[in-house]
């Protein structure tokens, strides 16, 4: 059995434990282990909690998590500077550690890793950027073969979001911060978002991984959204850009150079479409090209669900090889639904569409939309997208359209997917 302890229990520590209970089954299949919550620190032991803290002890005293022999892991969720000694002391112990403080990883990551050395212990913040999207992991290692060429990130969810309701929604900046606030994207001072400031401590962070280089925050130039205005929006979308807050590590001429600030970009770059309190992060690596990770980057369970990526990264590295997989029950193609988009060939005479519709109708598939478009020589073609059907009444459907006698031919049938 696996014993973590946690310093700090707000939305991202409690969610953590929600994903820790509620997915206990799949997690201790992925690691040949249980992982249980042994203690909680926190400020204030009789704040009401939503979260279903089961067996775990509250403390307000951080050597109870820190100091405790039995305690494998250490997950850090307060935020800040301060933290930093507890860090330092429970690696020194030999407990692995898990954290999504971006601004104490950026500030001290030189002294963090090197205290992981003597025990030989993981310090893990897969969290601290992008939110849920596994970047720390994936440069490291997935993509840790290339020599990087540059990183474009959106790192900012609050930022994001409150560009994208400027621009789709035409709305004012302070109602939409609120928004942002209200959702749990925004920082306990969202000053550090509006500012750039946290997008660049992500950036200082991404720097030590893609580029293995200690930049530090005043290497790092940075400007926020504060002064961008829905006329500047609207002028960048008439000009065929969108403007998003980047934050940009490049090789240029003289080394490299680590900028936040917000900027134009194409339309159709896929960095472009990304939104409300998303992030991604494309790199352009010598070897694999051009890659995009893309997710949620803000919010309680985005961020949790990094977390606990990290504890079973290291449960799975440190404390077991006994994985099993389920074995599979075959769930065949015919029991599914979705759209479908038919284009058929037909005569173009009375009652055919008639005969179609009946078709449709007795094998349960209602229509979304449907066309005529050319008629050729007296030959129409019919398009049709339907609601979500049943594969095995559109397979029906299709052998019963195929022997009308003026359909000529079902020319195309495609599934939609992700429209729902
Ligand atoms: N306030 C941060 C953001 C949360 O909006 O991206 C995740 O670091």
């Amino acid at each position: 059995m696996i014993k973590i302890g946690f310093l700090g229990m707000g939305i991202v520590g409690s969610a953590a434990v929600d994903i820790l209970n509620n997915n206990k089954d799949i997690i201790s299949q992925r690691v040949g282990k249980q992982c249980i919550v042994k203690t909680i620190c926190v400020k204030d032991i009789s704040k009401k909690r939503t979260v279903d803290l089961k067996t775990a002890t509250l403390t307000t005293n951080p050597d109870d998590v820190i100091n405790d022999p039995e305690i494998d892991i250490v997950i850090e969720v307060i935020g800040g500077e301060f933290p930093k000694k507890w860090l330092l002391q429970a690696l020194k112990n030999g407990k692995h550690v898990v954290t999504a403080n971006k601004e104490l990883v950026s500030k001290a990551k030189q002294e963090l890793i090197d205290a992981t050395h003597e025990k030989q212990t993981f310090l893990m913040f897969e969290a601290a950027v992008g939110g849920g999207i596994p970047v720390i992991q994936s440069l490291s290692t997935a993509l840790g073969a290339n020599s990087m060429q540059s990183i474009f990130g959106i790192l900012n969810g609050t930022t994001n979001f409150i560009l994208t309701k400027i621009d789709e929604e035409g709305k004012d900046f302070a109602p939409v911060l609120k928004e942002a606030q209200d959702l749990g994207f925004a920082e306990a001072n969202p000053h550090m978002d509006v500012s750039g400031l946290d997008a660049a401590y992500k950036l200082d962070i991404l720097a030590a991984i893609a580029f293995q280089k200690n930049v530090g925050l005043e290497h790092i130039f940075y400007e926020g959204i504060e002064n961008i205005q829905l006329k500047d929006i609207n002028n960048a979308r008439d000009l065929g850009y969108k403007i998003k807050l980047l934050g940009i590590g490049k090789k240029v001429e003289k080394g490299f150079v680590f900028k936040v600030h917000p900027c134009l970009i194409p339309k159709a770059h896929p960095i472009a479409s990304v939104a409300n309190e998303f992030n991604a992060v494309f790199v352009q690596g010598d070897a694999v090209g051009d890659s995009m990770l893309y997710g949620k980057g803000a919010g309680g369970f985005p961020t949790a669900s990094a977390i606990v990526g990290d504890v079973i990264k290291i449960v799975q590295s440190k404390f077991c090889n006994t994985r099993k997989l389920e074995s599979y029950t075959p769930v065949s193609i015919d029991d599914t639904d979705s759209k479908f988009y038919l284009r058929l060939s037909c005569n173009d005479t009375y009652g055919v569409i008639e005969k179609i519709a009946k078709v449709f109708s007795d094998n349960k598939i209602s229509l979304e939309k449907f066309f005529q478009k050319d008629v050729k020589e007296e030959i129409a073609e019919l398009v049709f997208l339907t609601h979500s059907s049943l594969e095995r009444n559109m397979k029906n459907a299709v052998n019963k359209l195929k022997s009308i006698d003026d359909v000529l031919n079902v020319e195309t049938v495609l599934r939609v997917e992700l429209d729902d």
